[in-house]
Parts: C-alpha cells; sequence; structure tokens
C-alpha cells in the first residue's frame, strides 16, 4: 500500500547513458525545520525552494494545525507567520505526520514544552517506529506520552506546563532525537545541554544560531555537547533550502552504473554531516567531481558531476562515516552490486529502523536480482558482480519506504533484465519529480498499471 492511496507497480528498464542536468528538490531536513521554527518565532518567515513532498506538507498542515499561518506561494515560496516560542495552541484534531519520522519527532520536541495536549498518528511504517528514544529524553522535561506498546503511534503527548532544563546524552546517532530535545529546550527556562558521542547532521542547531537563538557546540572527550539557552525570542527569517544530497544520491549513482552516463546535479550541499556518501564512491573509484564548489548560507555547495565508472571496487564503509550518509546505504548497495568485490557497511543498526528495516528489504530484493548479500543485526556486505553481471528481473518489496522504492529503480536502469517495484508511490514523500527526472536524463521508467506512451 501507498502511504496516501493505492500502490503503484512500476518498472525501470535497462536503458542508454543518462545525460544533462538533475535539478534535484530541496532538502527534506531543512525543510522541516524551516516551517517548525518558522512556526516557533513571532514574524513572517519566508522560505524559497522548500521541498514540497508529502513529508513536508504534512508539517506544514501540522504547523497549522498548532496555530502557525502558513501559505504556499507557488513555486516553493512558502511563508511562515509563527506563534512564538511557548505559543502552540492545542490542536483541534489528530496530526497526521503520514510517512514522516523525521516531522513527528520534530514536532513532538517543539510542542512539549507548551502547556496543551496533542495526538500524533501516521501510516503504517511510521506507527511501527519507535517513539520511545524520543519521549524518554522529553520526559525530563515534565512531557507526559502516552502511546501504544513498544512507545509505538498513535500517541498523545502532554506538553509540560512548568518545564525544566535538561541535560542528555544521545544514546543513539539520531539527529532526529538531538533536534526533539533542543527544540523542547527552547521553551524551559536556562541551559539545556544535549551530547552527542556520534556527529549527526546540525542543521538543527545551525539554524537555531539563524533564528537568532544563543547555542553552542564544543568537541570534547565525551562528544560534542550543545548547550542551549533556554526563552530566546527567536526572529524571522529568510531561507533558501539547498538541494537535498540525499535526493541527489539517485542520479548520481545512476549515472555511475549506467554505461556512457554524464549527469550534472548542481547546487548540492556539502555540509560534512550530510556528505558520507559522496566520499565513500570516491573511494570505491567512482568518476564524481565537484565543480564550482562555494559556501552559500553558510555551508559548503557544489554542483556534482557523475560520469559512468566501469572500474568501481567494492571497499570497507568506516563506520564512523556512517551517521554521514545513513539514507544512503540503500542506493550505495546497489552500486556496491556492480562493483567488483565486497563492500562492507558496518555499524549501522539503524538502518533497522527507518521507514523499513533498510538491510532487510535491500538484502531480499538484492539476492532475488541474484546478487549475493550477508547481513547480521548492525552489518551487511554486499558482492559485487562487475558492470554487465548483475541479473536483475525481479518484483521487489518497498516497504512504504521512498529510498528502497528508488534504490531499486536505479537498479534496473543497468541490471541485464528489468527490476520492479511493488509500490513507488512513497517515492512522493521525499523526491516527488524523480520520475520525470530521472525519464528525462533517460531512464526508461514506466508505472505498470498505466499504458506506457
Ligand atoms: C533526519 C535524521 C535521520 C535521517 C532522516 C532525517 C533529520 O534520522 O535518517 O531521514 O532530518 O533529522 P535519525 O535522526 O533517526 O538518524
Amino acid at each position: 500500500m501507498s502511504s496516501h492511496g493505492a500502490p503503484i507497480p512500476m518498472t525501470s528498464r535497462p536503458c542508454g547513458p543518462l545525460k544533462g542536468e538533475a535539478r534535484v528538490p530541496g532538502d527534506k531536513s531543512i525543510s522541516h525545520r524551516s516551517l517548525i521554527l518558522g512556526a516557533m518565532c513571532i514574524g513572517e518567515t519566508e522560505i524559497t525552494g522548500l521541498l514540497e513532498g508529502q513529508d513536508v506538507l504534512d508539517t506544514a498542515r501540522a504547523m497549522r494545525a498548532f496555530g502557525a499561518e502558513v501559505t504556499d506561494h507557488g513555486g516553493g515560496t512558502w511563508t511562515v507567520s509563527g506563534v512564538g516560542t511557548g505559543g502552540f495552541a492545542e490542536p483541534e484534531q489528530v496530526i497526521d505526520c503520514g510517512n514522516s519520522g523525521t516531522g513527528v519527532r520534530l514536532i513532538m520536541g517543539a510542542m512539549a514544552t507548551c502547556d496543551i495536549s496533542a495526538t500524533f498518528t501516521g501510516d503504517a511504517s511510521l506507527n511501527g517506529r519507535p517513539m520511545a528514544r524520543v519521549t524518554d529524553p522529553l520526559d525530563l522535561f515534565g512531557t507526559r506520552a502516552y502511546g501504544r506498546s513498544g512507545g509505538r503511534l498513535p500517541m498523545t503527548v502532554v506538553g509540560a506546563a512548568d518545564p525544566v532544563p535538561v541535560e542528555y546524552t544521545v544514546p543513539v546517532p539520531s539527529a532526529q532525537v538531538k533536534s526533539a530535545v533542543l527544540l523542547a529546550g527552547l521553551n524551559a527556562p536556562g541551559q539545556t545541554v544535549v551530547t552527542e558521542t556520534e556527529a549527526t547532521r546540525d542543521h538543527t542547531e545551525r539554524m537555531l544560531a539563524g533564528f537568532g537563538a544563543e547555542i553552542a557546540t564544543e568537541v570534547t572527550d565525551a562528544g560534542r555537547v550543545i548547550t542551549l539557552t533556554g526563552q530566546p525570542e527567536l526572529k524571522a527569517q529568510k531561507i533558501a533550502v539547498p538541494r537535498d544530497p540525499s535526493s541527489a544520491a539517485f542520479p548520481v549513482c545512476a549515472a555511475l552504473i549506467v554505461p556512457g552516463s554524464d549527469v550534472l546535479v548542481p547546487g548540492i550541499g556539502l555540509n560534512p554531516t550530510r556528505a558520507g556518501l559522496f566520499t565513500t564512491l570516491r573511494d570505491m573509484g567512482a568518476d564524481l567531481s565537484y565543480e564550482n564548489e562555494r559556501i552559500e548560507g553558510g555551508e559548503p555547495v557544489a554542483d556534482l558531476r557523475a560520469r559512468f565508472s566501469p572500474d568501481l571496487k567494492g571497499i570497507e564503509v568506516p563506520e564512523d562515516r556512517a551517521a554521514s550518509m545513513i539514507d544512503e546505504y540503500p542506493v550505495l548497495s546497489v552500486v556496491a552490486a556492480f562493483a567488483s568485490g565486497e563492500t562492507v557497511m558496518r555499524g549501522v543498526r539503524e538502518l533497522r529502523v527507518k521507514e523499513s528495516d533498510r538491510i532487510d528489504a535491500m538484502a531480499t530484493g538484492l539476492r532475488a536480482n541474484g546478487i549475493t548479500v550477508e547481513d547480521g543485526p548492525d552489518w551487511w556486505i554486499v558482492t559485487g558482480l562487475g558492470h554487465g553481471n548483475v541479473p536483475g528481473g525481479a518484483v521487489c518489496a518497498s516497504h512504504l519506504d521512498h529510498r528502497i522504492a528508488m534504490s531499486f529503480l536505479i537498479l534496473g536502469m543497468a541490471a541485464t533484465k528489468p527490476v520492479s517495484v511493488d509500490d513507488g508511490g512513497p517515492i512522493a514523500t521525499s523526491f516527488p519529480v524523480f520520475e520525470p527526472l530521472m525519464t528525462d536524463l533517460g531512464a526508461q521508467l514506466v508505472r505498470d498499471n498505466q499504458p506506457s506512451g
């Protein structure tokens, strides 16, 4: 089942060279945060380049339910008139965050220190994901959460009327948990201190500073210690959302494995907490260059040029790189199938609690397509077959997971036989223009329940 409607079975056929420019949409992480932080300050925040994927649209709807005025001006430009820190109104209806773990976890944090209650739900994927990782630290502020067994949605969160500041060490490498605690800390008096032992994406910290909060990060032996002073007066901002490196991963990886390809993916953020995939691909011998490197909005940005790379080699991906490419392992495993030798991915337990169990979803689908994959609780190894030797030919389950669906469609572009997915619907959560964008480059994607044109 698709997250919002009937399943959309899709097939990707082996295709000729991919050529041209791939303008991928805005960054999903930054888009969620722009709407939420915009709702938490007084005044009008203007956002350009917002990702208009379903996940972000669900967050926009949620911010309206908490009292913010959120307006779509067309062409990716949105404004948010916020209600101020601690100013969230109690929603009249259940908040449906659809497929989005980022949406629900960040919003829970943002409302956790307001004197209101809210009930959250999502689709079958989101309602199966762990929420205790967020509600445990929120409990320390004085927030209470009542969910289903195992800390799952649907869940009612009762905000703390008199929140206290918190010191918390995040037990799993998760930017969502870190961000939920920081957003809750905004409306607690005094200093909230969050420590992370592994660096995860730092958009919340950067954006909070941009919105005028007093926030400092110190790198210590214990990890990154982030100190936020509560109850600031956040100031409305103009935000230009950069293009999403996690979406860029798909045309980049496709170009590396489809013979003769040469694709330019302009304006991609290379924040070190997000760019691990591109380093890994270069370590594997990918013809991937950074052109026109520049700083935009305080972030390193480059145009990525990816060309067909016939001599990819399997590598052991450094474990300490995992957080900086956590969403990119599915598509990396596809590239690994076309490399020579083993690609070893360790320290990736978090992949088991994403929109799907991503190790299991990819391992099962890759095996069905003739590729050898071994896996354990927090590791997996793909044995590459080299170019021209990947059979393909299977129908893969996408498990309500956009990145699984897109990864298998990329596989089909370079395998010997077509590869199908049972449901391409979830792609709309993060990359609604995936199909036309990849087709313009030369991919052959068809919706199986519709006549091909
Ligand atoms: C995200 C954090 C990551 C990532 C997700 C987006 C964010 O999740 O997988 O797609 O925007 O903070 P975790 O925080 O669970 O690692």
